[in-house]
């Protein structure tokens, strides 16, 4: 990123190149992880931006990753999805990781939802299952707010105790049993990546008490609180963690596993962004 102008700058002309595109002003914003990027279909009266086309925005280079912000409406809630994101693996720093998220969050947001897919650490995890995360380990020894700090995205020590909000969890496990879904809690780990684990890792991180295991969300979740931004975080499991299923782990199994729930996936969260927006609201 370049050095030029700093990086709340650099998410203003962003912010600012998106408000050139819609008249909508997003409440929510989502991030779409690997094989359930579909969602974004369900927008309506949307507008698809290539993260090419957003100034200083980073263009993901993984496939299962679409790279496009789509600004619209579910149920009448004003959105922005992001289909795709980057990762540290990819060999972009944590402020490029989360500059999608400091933008959202100039553009006006009060609530990210994260979504991931992820190995399954617990035992009796299933492939398939969606899992709230309740709570986050952050194992990448990295973090979006080292170096000098700007204030005008928050305070340089701020609260991580309720990371994941503890209203919109009860929120949403309410929403998926009305739409008779399970949905349990895990705490998530989050490595560098992008090999996968090996079977001793997963075990040294389950006894650190972790349920799931990923390469995504913790920076993003991290910017998101310090601009006081409340989160909620949802992982698929798209396979069991190293060590736990007889069949080697690869990307193309990640991404199968999202594609095929991500119907159930997708009416999840159509019905969970109305029911935000009303608890939200009500405050
Ligand atoms: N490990 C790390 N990241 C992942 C995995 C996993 O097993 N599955 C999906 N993302």
């Amino acid at each position: 990123m370049s050095n030029d102008i700093s990086l709340f700058e650099q998410a203003m002309a962003a912010a600012d190149y998106i408000r050139t595109r819609t008249v909508l002003t997003p409440s929510i914003g989502i991030v779409l992880g690997s094989g359930l990027g579909a969602f974004a279909d369900r927008v309506t009266d949307g507008v698809a931006i290539p993260f090419t086309q957003i100034p200083y925005f980073p263009p993901p280079t993984v496939p299962g990753h679409g790279g496009r912000l789509v600004i619209g409406r579910i149920d009448g809630v004003a959105v922005a999805v992001m289909q795709g994101r980057v990762h540290a693996y990819e060999g972009y720093s944590s402020e490029q990781v989360t500059f999608p998220t400091r933008v959202l969050g100039l553009l006006g947001i009060k609530t990210l939802i994260a979504t991931n897919a992820a190995g399954g650490i617990r035992e009796g995890m299933k492939q398939g299952e969606l899992v709230l995360i309740s709570d986050h380990i952050n194992f990448t020894g990295r973090n979006p707010v080292i170096g000098e700090n700007d204030e005008r995205f928050g305070t340089r020590f701020f609260d991580m105790s309720e990371a994941y909000s503890k209203r919109l969890r009860t929120l949403a496990i309410e929403t998926a049993k009305n739409s008779r879904m399970d949905l349990a809690e895990g705490i998530y780990i989050c490595v560098l990546g992008p090999s996968f684990e090996t079977p001793a890792e997963i075990r040294a991180f389950r006894t650190m008490g972790a349920d799931l295991v990923g390469m995504s969300t913790v920076q993003e979740v991290i910017a998101a609180r310090q601009m006081g931004i409340e989160v909620l975080g949802i992982s698929c499991v798209t396979n069991l963690a190293a060590g736990l299923q007889d069949e080697p782990l690869g990307h193309e199994e990640v991404i199968e596993t999202g594609r095929r729930v991500a119907a159930q996936f997708s009416t999840l969260l159509a019905r969970l962004i109305p029911a935000i927006e009303k608890e939200v609201g009500r405050q």
